[in-house]
């Protein structure tokens, strides 16, 4: 069902002391102020089972930045849809452009990866977006079409409706080089129609489509006003609670 949210992803940061503080202080945030939309955060995995104790009334939602193509196996360092699922988390980050840049993940990868996860009854929170290169030879429609379709196009309209896509233009993430309201309308609009044409209009206006890429205090409700942007997956701002609630009230 298509909802407002600001999920936080946190990537390779806090440790644990630094991350029980700032669970603490968004639980009390989220305790003393009715929000327009849903808080989400992605921490590193080591700290999954400590956030699903402290939001145990689901106050935030409680994220992986990643989870593993396999069911199980001898897959070192990864983490299985099972594993989430058995500490009660809601979702995964599916295909963030890091572990695409780092780690060689392909839209393939990313198409079995939301398949397990929804297969779990978790939320995959499926991230595309183009790069500075492909922006500037005018790719970034076709690019994000492709990355579209061939992690989500096998899926069937009752489950790609509990997929929330997150679109991150590369050049975006970690720059401080937003995309324009328009830009990130334009392209959330292009995926919302994409979806609408393979599984009608009724099933397009179902999913979330969340913005990433240096989303800030200053410019969230701008950004979040647009129609078919629906919240955002935030990063560095993400690590302050005065920053992230700032981007919360943003709707
Ligand atoms: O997944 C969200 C992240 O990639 C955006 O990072 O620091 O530009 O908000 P940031």
């Amino acid at each position: 069902m298509r909802k407002n949210i600001v999920a936080g992803n946190w990537k390779m940061n806090k440790n644990v002391i630094d991350a029980q503080q700032l669970m603490a202080q968004l639980l009390d945030y989220k305790k003393a102020n009715a929000t327009n939309c849903e808080v989400w955060i992605a921490p590193p995995s080591l700290y999954l089972m400590m956030a699903r104790d402290i939001f145990e009334n689901n106050e935030v939602g409680v994220f992986s930045q990643d989870m593993s193509e396999y069911e199980s196996g001898a897959y070192t360092g990864e983490i299985s849809a099972d594993m989430l699922q058995s500490i009660e988390a809601d979702g995964s980050i599916i295909g963030h452009s890091e572990r695409r840049q780092y780690h060689g993940e392909t839209d393939s990868h990313c198409n079995r990866k939301v398949k397990l996860a929804l297969d779990k009854g978790l939320t995959p929170i499926y991230c595309n977006g183009e790069t500075l290169e492909q922006r500037k030879a005018g790719q970034h429609l076709e690019v994000v079409k492709n990355q579209t379709e061939t992690a989500l196009f096998t899926l069937t309209a009752e489950e790609i409706k509990k997929v929330v896509i997150a679109y991150e233009p590369v050049w975006a993430i970690g720059t401080g080089e937003t995309a324009s309201p328009e830009q990130a309308q334009e392209i959330h609009a292009h995926i919302r129609s994409l979806i609408a044409a393979k599984y009608g209009q009724e099933v397009a206006d179902e999913i979330s489509i969340l913005y990433g890429g240096s989303v800030k205090p200053d410019n969230a409700k701008e950004i979040f006003s647009q129609p078919d942007i629906d919240g955002g997956l935030i990063g560095g701002a993400a690590l302050k609670l005065e920053d992230f609630s700032k981007i919360i009230e943003g709707f």
